[in-house]
C-alpha cells in the first residue's frame, strides 16, 4: 500500500463506447491519408463517434453505473464522484455534477480533473488519497472524452487519432493485502503548448475570430509530443515501481494510455519489457484521452488478461505535459464483469440543457449520421 493510512482497491470497473464507427477507409475520404499509413504509423483501424444525443455526462454515466454494479453497490454508498476529461459538457457546471444527477447518487461530492490523457490515473491517484486519509470509503473515478468535438476534419495530422468513449472504475477501502501499490504523478509544462485547444479559455475567450481561425480544436506537435511521451512513460512507470517496491519482471500486465501502438512498443522497447505483456485495444477505438486506460483495464479484466493476484501498472501521459502511473495488485473477481452487461444508455439520463438544444454532432461526420442510420 502507497503512504499511511486504508488499503485502496479496485471493486467495480466498466465502459462505454458510442455505436457509430470512424473507420480508416472513412478517413481517406476526407482527408489525404490512407489506411496503410495510419495502421503503420499509429496501429489505429477505428474509433468510435459519439451521436447527436451523447455528450460526455451520458456517456461517463453508463460507464459510472456498470462500475457500480460490478462492485456490488448502490449509486448512493458512492461518497465522491470523479470525472477526468478534457471534453466537459460546459466549462461549468462540472461533468461530474450532471453525472451525479445522471446515475442518482443524492450524496457524493463531485468535480472535473483537468489532466488531459492523464485525467483517469491522477483521478485514481486522487481518489486513492481521500480513501487512505478516511475522507471517503468508495469513490467512482471516471475518464469520459467527446473529442470528435473539437477535432479538426481537415487536420489529417490530428483526425486520424481521436475517438469517444468513456471508462470508470470504483474504489474501495479494504484491508485484504494488495490493492493500490504505489503511484507516481508528473507534470511537466516544458511541453504546455504541443498538444492544446488554444480558444474558449481565459487567456483567448471565444469570439468570430477564434473561430475563424479554428482555434476551438486541438492542435497538436506529433513528433515532439512522440518522443517526450515515450520517455516520461518508462521514466513514470518506473517510479511508480519503485515506490511500489517492485520491479518489472513482478508485473503481469501493463495498461498503458492508448495514444499510438509506435508509442506503446517504444515504451516497452526502452523499458526492455515484452509486448505480450501490454494490453493494447488502440486498434479499436483510437486515443481515446482519459478513457483510454479504464476502457482498456474494463476490457482487460472483462477478457480474461487478468487474474486475482496479477500485478498490474497503469500509466498515462497527455497534454500539460502531465503523466502518471499506478501500480497496483488486482483482488477483485474478473467475472464479476458479467454485471455490467445489464446497463444501458437507456438506465441514466442527463439533465436537460437549459438552453434549446443544438446539435453538437460535428458538421464534418453528417453523413456518418445518415450511414448509422441506414440511409
Ligand atoms: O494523448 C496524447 C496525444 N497525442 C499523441 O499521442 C500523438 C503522438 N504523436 C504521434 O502519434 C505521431 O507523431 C503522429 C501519428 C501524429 C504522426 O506520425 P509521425 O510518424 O510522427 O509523422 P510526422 O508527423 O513526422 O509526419 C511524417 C509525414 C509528414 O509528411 P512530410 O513532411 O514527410 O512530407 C506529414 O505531413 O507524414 C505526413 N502525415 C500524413 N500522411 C498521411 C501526417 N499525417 C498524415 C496522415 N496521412 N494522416
Amino acid at each position: 500500500m502507497t503512504g499511511s493510512g486504508r488499503g485502496v482497491h479496485v471493486t467495480g470497473w466498466g465502459s462505454y463506447v458510442p455505436s457509430q464507427v470512424l473507420t480508416n477507409a472513412d478517413l481517406e475520404t476526407m482527408v489525404e491519408t490512407s489506411d496503410e499509413w495510419i495502421v503503420s504509423r499509429t496501429g489505429i483501424c477505428e474509433r468510435r463517434i459519439a451521436g447527436p444525443g451523447e455528450t460526455t455526462a451520458s456517456m461517463a454515466a453508463v460507464a459510472g453505473l456498470r462500475a457500480i454494479a460490478v462492485a456490488g453497490l448502490k449509486p448512493d454508498d458512492i461518497d465522491l464522484i470523479l470525472v477526468g476529461t478534457l471534453t466537459p459538457d460546459y466549462p461549468m457546471p462540472s461533468t461530474a455534477a450532471l453525472v451525479k444527477d445522471a446515475i442518482g447518487n443524492k450524496r457524493a461530492a463531485a468535480m472535473d480533473l483537468a489532466a488531459a490523457c492523464s485525467g483517469f490515473v491522477y483521478g485514481y491517484a486522487t481518489a486513492h488519497a481521500y480513501i487512505a486519509s478516511g475522507m471517503a470509503t468508495n469513490v467512482l473515478v471516471i475518464g469520459a472524452e467527446t473529442l470528435s468535438r473539437c477535432t479538426d476534419f481537415t487536420d489529417r495530422g490530428t483526425c486520424i487519432l481521436f475517438g469517444d468513449a468513456a471508462g470508470a472504475a470504483v474504489l474501495s477501502a479494504s484491508d485484504e493485502p494488495g490493492g493500490t501499490l504505489g503511484i507516481e504523478l508528473t507534470t511537466e509544462p516544458a511541453g504546455a503548448y504541443y498538444i492544446w485547444l488554444p480558444a474558449g479559455g481565459a487567456a483567448r475567450p471565444a469570439t468570430n475570430a477564434t473561430l475563424a481561425a479554428g482555434e476551438h480544436y486541438m492542435k497538436m506537435k506529433g513528433s515532439e509530443t512522440f518522443r517526450m511521451a515515450v520517455r516520461t512513460l518508462g521514466s513514470t512507470s518506473l517510479k511508480a515501481l519503485e515506490k511500489a517496491g517492485l520491479g518489472l519482471p513482478d508485473v503481469d500486465l501493463v495498461i498503458p494510455h492508448q495514444a499510438n501502438v509506435r508509442i506503446i512498443e517504444g515504451l516497452a522497447r526502452s523499458l526492455d519489457f515484452p509486448m505480450e505483456r501490454v494490453f493494447v485495444n488502440v486498434d479499436h477505438y483510437g486515443n481515446t484521452s482519459a478513457a483510454s486506460v479504464p476502457l482498456a483495464l474494463a476490457e482487460a479484466v472483462g477478457s480474461g488478461r487478468v487474474k486475482q493476484g496479477d500485478r498490474l501498472l497503469l500509466v498515462a501521459f497527455g497534454a500539460g505535459l502531465t503523466s502518471g502511473a499506478i501500480a497496483l495488485q488486482w483482488t477483485a473477481d474478473p467475472a464479476l464483469s458479467a454485471r455490467a452487461e445489464s446497463i444501458g444508455p437507456g438506465d441514466v439520463s442527463v439533465l436537460p440543457g437549459y438552453l434549446e438544444p443544438v446539435n453538437p454532432f460535428p458538421p464534418a461526420l453528417e453523413w456518418l449520421l445518415k450511414r448509422s442510420a441506414g440511409g
